[in-house]
């Protein structure tokens, strides 16, 4: 699967992008409990009230994976999709520390958008969550025009004090 964009590919190591298959999932879980990895969410994936495990094999039942791998087939990337009412939550939104601030998380989401808009055409949203203080996130969605639509207190997932902000973007 390839993704054509205006996205610069420049240092930009070879990805290959595709929807996880079965046989895909316990690497994805080794790449999402790496503990550099785990800590760059806040709370840290561990810290929640649902498991690695649980959450990869949920969201494959529930949705699909699109994962990055690199050029010896280890997971670098991840972005988890789940649709239901003309809507696709993205989550577990993950670039591999070293390859991070390469336009590499910009691809996959917008690889993201093209898959949702052909399997499910009548796709009205998609909405991707973060935390206050995300800036990478925040930067790389507003770049391709999702908005802030929702910011609230969420403890199970956040530690108190920080807030979860719901970016949006309207694709009817
Ligand atoms: C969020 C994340 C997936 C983005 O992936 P990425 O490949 O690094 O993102 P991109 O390279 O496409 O960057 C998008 C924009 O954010 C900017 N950016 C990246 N890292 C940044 C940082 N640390 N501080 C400020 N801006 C940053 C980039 O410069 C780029 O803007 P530009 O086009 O003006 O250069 C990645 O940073 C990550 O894994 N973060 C930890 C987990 C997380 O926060 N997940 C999201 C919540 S689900």
């Amino acid at each position: 699967m390839s993704s054509d964009s205006n996205v610069s590919t420049i240092n930009q190591p070879p990805i290959s992008i595709s929807i996880a298959e079965e046989k895909d999932l316990e690497n994805l879980i080794i790449y999402l409990s790496q503990k550099e990895v785990d800590n760059a969410f806040v709370k840290p994936l561990s810290e929640r009230p649902i498991s690695i495990r649980d959450r990869v094999f949920r969201d494959f039942k529930e949705g699909f994976w699109l994962i990055g791998k690199d050029e010896e087939e280890n997971v670098i990337a991840s972005l988890a999709i789940i649709y239901h009412d003309y809507t696709a939550e993205c989550s577990t939104f993950s670039i591999s520390p070293l390859l991070r601030g390469r336009h590499i998380g910009t691809k996959i989401l917008i690889e993201a958008e093209m898959i949702l808009q052909s399997m499910f055409p009548e796709i009205h949203m998609i909405v991707i969550d973060s935390w206050e203080g995300n800036t990478p996130v925040k930067k790389l969605v507003e770049k391709l025009d999702y908005k802030e639509i929702n910011r609230y207190v969420d403890t199970r997932k956040r530690p108190q004090g920080v807030k979860t902000i719901t970016y949006g973007k309207d694709i009817k």
